[in-house]
């Protein structure tokens, strides 16, 4: 009696331990896919960059992961996303943001880099 006790209350916490990375893997997943701030919605980034994956242009991750370790890092993004760039990443061009506004380049590079 006692043992049988013992047993089901080791597999609830177990599960319960399961359910809980399995949630909380989830819920890290879609924060994320949501907190892509507007400027970056509205302004045709996403038709050519992701999260995680190399579309036309390089992830957000990868072009974190190249500029982060650069004290110039953040200036460097700002021009491209300003001016464009091409050249960097493969064959095709990056095209100039002239509608941006100065604050609005440093929000955006500032949320690449903090990933
Ligand atoms: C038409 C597709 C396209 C759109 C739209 C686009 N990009 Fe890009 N982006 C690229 C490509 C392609 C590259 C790689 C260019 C290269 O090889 O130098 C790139 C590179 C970049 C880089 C890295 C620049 C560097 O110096 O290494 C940043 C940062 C970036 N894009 C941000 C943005 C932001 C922010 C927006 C929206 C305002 C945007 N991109 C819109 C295609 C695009």
């Amino acid at each position: 009696m006692l043992r049988k006790s013992n047993t089901s209350f080791a597999g609830t916490s177990l599960s319960g331990i399961s359910a809980f990375f399995i949630l909380y893997a989830f819920n890290t997943y879609s924060v994320c896919a949501q907190s892509i701030p507007p400027v970056v919605k509205n302004n045709n980034c996403v038709t050519c960059h992701t999260t995680n994956k190399t579309l036309m242009g390089p992830s957000w991750q990868d072009i974190s992961d190249k500029y982060k370790p650069d004290v110039k890092g953040k200036d460097i993004i700002n021009a491209s996303i300003m001016n464009g760039t091409s050249g960097k990443w493969g064959a095709v061009p990056m095209p100039a943001n002239p509608q941006l506004k100065k604050e609005d380049v440093e929000a955006i590079s500032k949320w690449i880099l903090q990933r």
